[in-house]
């Protein structure tokens, strides 16, 4: 990490001296730079850095449209909302996921339909998905699971006999591939997040990625109040054009600032990715074959970005999942349950979801500290307590 990363983030440096980060930006001049810039110039939402950062980012998926939002959750929200998804309709999502997928379907007051994941990939079951499908399916929400994508060629298969939509939520998945074809790419319409712990940020923010062009328009104006000509569009018209309401928006924009770290966080697409691979490769070595843990599968056909790094319990392990985490921790080793059970959670608790999988991963998984800059010895640190914490069991 070089010097103006640790200035850009000087006072989570002091208090984080010696620690190992769990997970953590990588930011370096480059975005400092790119948002002075932005500063400097006075255009500061809804200018030529948005339209510059969705034009790459449309490019890097091989898609036509990308329209930055202020995260993946509104994004999510605008796209259901522009489906004509509503009260009476039912979406198939996993429940092993971040709930924001889960929530967002209730936003438009749809109904989440859960179906379970496939043990070895975390990822929603087409054939579970195809179970779940009644007369008042619209859309499937698969999740790339931290980053691994789904098996998006059967859920398009489904979603094509039953006329479904199909929304790709790709919180984590930027950069992944499958069969070496981008994520964004691979359903209708993409969804991605760039949370801060995402592996390209704007702190937050997220981006609608699709072909369809009329549809992009239409986000668009429903992120800014209906609006039907951008301020950016109509700055220095002649003569002079009137904006309309069409119909009722939202404020869900991302501001250019944000655009421009994400730029400059573009430019290093390849560089977080490859020292993200690295850290993944590493531990995937230390831990093949472990008498306690399962490292993550990796199916041939799949690219991660190694958004984050998830191992499981194994079965009869004599430690239970948040024992672990707390012997981890009191060694100094941050880490994070793994992903959750959403309908476990008392919003969806009382909806009779049954998912044998999802359950038993949700109690068994954590995640183990993950980002570009994650040095050599650190993974020693972290690799090493894994192997001590049963020393005491
Ligand atoms: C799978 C998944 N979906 C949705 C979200 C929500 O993203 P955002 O915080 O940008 O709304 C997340 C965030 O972590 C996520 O992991």
């Amino acid at each position: 990490m070089n010097e103006s990363i640790q200035t850009v983030t000087a006072a989570v440096s002091s208090r984080q001296a010696g620690q190992i980060a769990f997970s953590r930006p990588y930011l370096g001049e480059e975005e400092l730079h790119a948002v002075a810039g932005v500063l400097r110039s006075g255009w500061i939402v809804g200018g030529s850095r948005l339209a510059a950062f969705e034009n790459r980012f449309a490019e890097l998926c091989g898609a036509a449209e990308a329209v930055g939002v202020s995260s993946w959750t509104t994004g999510a929200f605008l796209v259901l909302h522009s489906l004509g998804i509503g009260p009476g309709d039912e979406v198939i999502v996993p429940s092993l996921t971040f709930i924001a997928s889960v929530n967002v379907v209730r936003h438009v007051g749809a109904t989440p339909v859960f179906a379970d994941v496939d043990p070895a990939t975390y990822n929603i079951d087409p054939a579970d998905v195809a179970r779940k499908i009644t007369a008042r399916t619209r859309a499937i929400l698969p999740v790339d699971q931290i980053g691994l994508p789904c098996d998006i060629d059967a859920i398009n298969d489904i979603a094509a006999r039953h006329r479904l939509a199909v929304i790709d939520d790709a919180a984590c998945a930027f950069g992944s591939r499958n069969r070496n074809r981008p994520v964004g790419s691979l359903a209708e319409i993409t969804v991605f997040s760039l949370h801060a712990r995402k592996v390209v940020t704007t702190g937050e923010g997220g981006m609608i990625v699709t072909n369809d062009r009329a549809l992009a328009t239409r986000l668009r104006r429903l992120r800014h109040q209906g609006m039907s000509v951008s301020d950016f569009a109509r700055h220095d018209a002649s003569p002079t054009v009137f904006e309309s309401y069409p119909e009722i928006g939202y404020n869900f924009r991302i501001t250019d600032i944000q655009a421009a770290i994400g730029l400059a966080q573009l430019d290093r697409l390849q560089e977080l990715l490859a020292r993200r691979r690295a850290v993944a490769e590493r531990y995937q070595r230390a831990l093949a074959g472990h008498s306690f843990f399962i490292p993550p599968h990796v199916p041939a056909e799949l690219t991660p970005n190694w958004q984050s790094y998830q191992i499981a319990l194994r079965l009869g392990v004599p430690l239970a999942r948040n024992t672990v985490m707390d012997r981890l921790h009191a060694m100094g080793i941050p880490t994070r349950r793994g992903v959750m059970a959403s309908h476990m959670e008392p919003p969806y608790r009382d909806m009779g979801a049954v998912l044998p999988n999802s359950e038993r991963l949700a109690a068994t998984t954590l995640q183990l500290p993950m980002h570009p800059a994650l040095t050599l010895a650190q993974q020693d640190r972290v690799v090493a307590a894994l192997d001590a914490i049963f020393a005491k069991a």
